[in-house]
């Protein structure tokens, strides 16, 4: 299971670890392309039969796995996962992922090379080279057949905004209703899909598609994942399918997929989406089915690990929100919180601990250590067998506790170190 987390949280590490992914299969040749210039071939081969319309967020759902797969077999940890960017807070700098950290910033004013990248892993200068191989024939822009990145940001042809949508755009983009509707496409007057793609209300290009018009450069043309911010986006992209999806669950667990027929082909319940011809709309309605869930699930799964601040959490039900943070503020503990009160409902330990990681393993323990890996703090469940934890939610009955599971058959875990009772402020 792949736990997808918010780039801001991501450490150092982490930033280095996906963006050498993203440099490996760029250098891995496959036939006469390399793995990861085939996914900007698919991109462009298929965009109609992928946007505007109901499969736009079923057919990048199984566009950003499989690439996800492939990052996970080239760095060998099949518990890597897709950073995403919350677009709608992380507008600027440090917190934005354009850093020469992590993917490098804006391209460049200067008149002789419009909007290059000139920083970051993926300049077209030394060290990496990154080299663009795959462009739009149609495309009239005179340098979009330029072999570098390029990133124009804020207004430019196509995006008169010179702002990135705003939590209230998502939280308005939450509430539309059913998933999408008669036309199924871009002239689809309400519903879920065209307003989070981005063509309603009016003025456009909103939400999704003003990402790529903000960004600008490389970022515009159905070539887009020649940028690897676009992992990045759209990965925010289904994570807003999956919370929207989780909001309005019915009795089968998610809101279904409309229509099952009447849309053009390749958008229907249950064709084919190109070039995966296994694979329907149908067939990735569950994140969990498909191997990864986000960060702000409530759940955290065998071989899931937290870095100091990163956290999973429940939904706000009822007004409540509950997490379990692995804190480096605070003696590195894991801290059961809530939204409602400054204090920790429970801590793993009080005592300073080093700085360290936190991983759910696969014996069953849920195990801190430090950075030379030696173990600070165990829960003491290493009973052989996978075990998952959860922070119940207000629904539940065990309201804001954290109770593990076993992975096959649901049944309940007793921890060592019981976990606590809401509101009760005792530390350890
Ligand atoms: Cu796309
Ligand atoms: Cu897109």
């Amino acid at each position: 299971m792949a736990l997808r987390k918010n780039q801001r949280n991501l450490t150092d590490w982490e930033k280095t670890q996906f963006t050498d992914a993203v440099l490996k299969l760029k250098a891995e040749k496959t036939g006469t392309t390399n793995t990861y210039d085939k996914y900007v071939q698919w991109h462009i081969d298929y965009t109609d039969a992928t946007h505007a319309g109901p499969a736009f967020f079923a057919w990048h759902r199984e566009f950003l796995r499989r690439f996800e797969i492939e990052l996970q077999r080239i760095m060998k940890d099949d518990t890597l996962g897709l950073p995403y960017w919350d677009w709608s807070v992380d507008q600027a700098p440090p917190s934005w992922p354009f850093t020469k950290e992590f993917l490098g910033g804006n391209g460049t004013s200067d008149a002789r090379f419009p909007g290059k990248v000139v920083d970051g892993p993926f300049a077209f200068d030394d060290p990496n080279n990154w080299t663009l191989h795959v462009f739009d024939p149609d495309d009239p822009d005179p340098y979009a057949r330029y072999p570098y990145l390029r990133r124009q940001f804020g207004p430019g042809p196509g995006n008169p905004k010179s702002s990135l949508p705003t939590p209230a755009n998502v939280q308005a983009t939450f509430k539309a209703t059913p998933y999408d509707v008669d036309p199924w496409n871009e002239n689809s007057a309400s519903g879920f899909r065209n307003m989070a793609e981005g063509n309603i209300p009016e003025p456009r290009p909103q939400m999704h598609n003003r990402i790529h018009h903000w960004v600008g450069g490389s970022m515009v043309p159905p070539t887009s994942p020649n940028d690897p911010v676009f992992w990045l986006h759209h990965c925010y992209v289904d994570k807003l399918w999956a919370d929207w999806q989780r909001l309005h669950k019915d009795d089968v667990g998610y809101q279904p997929y409309v229509p099952e027929k009447d849309a053009r082909t390749g958008h229907n319940l249950t064709d084919r989406m190109a070039p995966w011809h296994q694979k329907r709309p149908l067939d990735v309605l569950n994140t969990w089915d498909l191997g990864y869930h986000y960060d702000n699930d409530n759940y955290l799964m065998p071989n899931d690990v937290l870095y100091p601040g990163q956290s999973i959490a429940t939904p706000i039900v009822n007004g409540r929100r509950f997490s379990l943070t692995y804190s480096s503020s605070d003696g590195n503990n894991l801290v059961l919180g809530s939204n409602q009160v400054a204090w920790a409902l429970w801590l793993s330990t009080n005592q300073a601990l080093p700085d360290g990681w936190c991983v759910m393993q696969t014996d069953g323990n849920l195990v801190i250590y430090d950075w030379s890996n030696k173990p600070l703090w165990p829960s003491n469940t290493n009973y052989g067998y996978w075990i998952y934890l959860t922070v119940e939610d207000a629904t539940e009955k065990r309201s804001g506790h954290l109770q593990m599971y076993r992975w096959d058959d649901q049944t309940p875990i007793d921890w060592s170190v019981p976990p606590p009772k809401v509101g009760n402020s005792a530390k350890g």
